[in-house]
């Protein structure tokens, strides 16, 4: 089996003196493993960081899963680069010292989506999520226990791909499987929203503990 730590990564360790969660950072489509790594300073300075490139290249554009069109999801590639990515989190545990659920995803765009399906995939390897212009993955989501584990959702009111009715289904999917969601609206499009980044700090600093 290939090394699940061989694909392009960024890992940083914890700075002494930082006390916030560790973050497993995603980036969108076209972006790579150093797209968020600006986020660490502002969401959790100082936390530990694991930032994988996504591994399907779309017209050369890195992404973490295929999909057929826009907005059309190949749920079954979904559901094997979500095993992939658990694979590779697991693997830099050992070698970075993440432990599993003790990294906060935070995922803009195709990284929130991918997030979203590691967290119905594998609900105990993460301690949470914090999910920007996030889609619906599953039409049918697997059945998870989610346990109480804190996700964040925050949308643009003018995101074209994103209707408000489907962050509410996104929302009322990972609240049925005991998920404790945060919705973190923004008036913007599809995109990183300043004002909600600056309340996902303090989201992340009044995380409890595993
Ligand atoms: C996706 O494919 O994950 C979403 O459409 C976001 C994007 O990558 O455009």
């Amino acid at each position: 089996m290939a090394d699940p730590l061989d694909r392009p990564h960024v890992a940083l360790p914890r700075e002494s003196g930082s006390t916030g969660p560790s973050l497993l950072l995603l980036h969108g489509t076209g972006g790579d493993e150093h797209d968020l790594l600006p986020l660490r300073e502002l969401l959790s300075p100082g936390a530990a960081v694991l930032s994988p490139r996504g591994t399907v290249l779309e017209q050369g554009m890195p992404r973490f899963f295929r999909r057929l069109r826009e907005g059309v999801f190949d749920e079954e590639d979904l559901s094997a680069r979500a095993d992939e990515l658990a694979a590779f989190v697991t693997a830099a545990a050992e070698v970075h010292g993440t432990p599993p659920a003790s990294l906060v995803a935070v995922g803009f765009s195709n990284g929130a989506n991918i997030a979203s399906a590691l967290l119905l995939r594998h609900p105990a390897l993460l301690r949470g999520a914090a999910l920007f212009a996030a889609m619906v993955p599953y039409a049918e989501p697997p059945a998870a226990e989610l346990a109480g584990l804190p996700v964040l959702v925050s949308n643009g009111a003018r995101d074209p791909m994103i209707p408000r009715a489907r962050t509410e289904l996104l929302e009322r999917q990972l609240r049925d499987r005991g998920a404790v969601v945060t919705d973190v609206p923004h008036p913007g499009g599809h995109q990183l929203d300043p004002e909600a980044l600056r309340r996902t700090a303090g989201w992340l600093a009044s995380l409890p503990t595993r």
